[in-house]
């Protein structure tokens, strides 16, 4: 492996309590902090390889070579790492994701997140945890809360120095499962960075970003206490509000589609019946239930029989972003 090359994994995460909405979209503030569960085996692996030889930065993702805007977000980001470390060559850029791209899973967190270990290790950088989830969250500010293990919450921050994830418990805290039900495959309309700026737009907003303190509070205490009765509740609200604001914004944005509703009455249900699982959205129609390992079978067999249900994947707690070895895809 030449000196200039690095190589990275990183999960993506689900947030219990939401990002949305940014108070610096310049330097990726968020409006509020939020708290979330890296997702085991749901990964982005990438490689940065610094040449002096390469005349412009070239990204391959899943394959394909990236252009147009992800392509320049992805430059942006190079650029910073760059601007730290003093160099000027110019970058190749080979990332894979282990989960298929049309499942509508954000690849941003695990993109960003791989990106910023490879680039700053390729780039001769020794970044520390802090320094590294301030990088990720340039890049998408989910990513921040990938770069430590576990349960992470990304504090808002009074600025830049000190808005960064940090681990609230590692993975073995707590065997929670994420039990993704895919509903569509189709692309969503409004990305997140369109949809941070349009949060302001919605009169709920404001009861939306005053409430998230005290429910982030008591979810992190649920979560130490791994007290799933008090927790569930908590990450349903959160992700309810968050859809209200997308909702009521201007335009208003509908990530949900009836399968996502109809899943939602499911849950409802199966709580009802004494399974203890709760959902959570994304910016996205699938939905997550989230419950402890020993419902996840029967949690994943009832999803089985429901018909609006094309996909069921199942996660836990995952580790840091950390580096990896080459992949064969990579050996020449
Ligand atoms: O990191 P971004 O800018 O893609 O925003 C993520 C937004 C949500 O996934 C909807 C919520 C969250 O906190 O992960």
């Amino acid at each position: 492996m030449s000196e200039l090359r690095a190589v990275a994994v990183a999960c993506a995460n689900i947030a219990f309590i939401k990002f949305w909405g940014k108070r610096d979209a310049e330097l990726n503030l968020p409006a509020n902090s939020s708290l979330s569960m890296n997702l085991e085996g749901l990964t982005t692996v990438t490689t940065v390889e610094f040449s002096p030889a390469y005349d412009d930065d070239l990204v391959i993702l899943d394959g394909q070579e990236v252009r147009g805007k992800t392509r320049q977000r992805i430059v942006a980001h190079l650029d910073r790492v760059r601007g730290m470390a003093g160099l000027r060559a110019r970058a190749r850029v080979i990332s894979e994701n282990s989960f298929p791209p049309g499942a509508g899973l954000a690849s941003s967190a695990s993109g960003f997140a791989a990106l910023s270990l490879a680039a700053s290790r390729a780039a001769g950088l020794a970044l520390s945890e802090r320094e590294l989830s301030i990088l990720a969250r340039f890049g998408s500010g989910s990513a921040c809360r990938s770069i430590p293990a576990g349960f992470t919450e990304w504090e808002a921050g009074t600025g830049s120095e000190d808005s960064f994830a940090r681990q609230v418990a590692p993975p073995e805290h707590w065997d929670l499962r994420d039990v993704i039900a895919i509903v569509s495959r189709a692309h969503k309309r409004v990305g997140s960075t369109e949809g941070h700026a349009l949060a302001p737009t919605s009169h709920l907003y404001p009861a939306r970003v005053a409430s998230v303190a005290d429910r982030l509070a008591q979810a992190r205490a649920a979560l130490l206490e791994k007290d799933l009765a008090t927790l569930g509740p908590l990450i349903e609200e959160d992700a309810i509000s968050m859809h209200a604001v997308m909702m009521t914004s201007r335009p208003p944005i509908y990530y949900w589609l009836p399968a996502s509703i109809r899943l939602m009455h499911q849950v409802q249900s199966w709580r009802d019946e004494g399974l203890e699982v709760y959902f959570t959205f994304d910016a996205g129609p699938n939905v997550h239930l989230i419950c402890q390992a020993a419902d996840q079978a029967e949690v994943e067999r009832r999803l089985r029989d429901v018909e609006d249900v094309l996909e069921v994947m199942v996660s836990g707690p995952g580790p840091a972003t950390q580096e990896t070895e080459d992949p064969s895809y990579h050996r020449e």
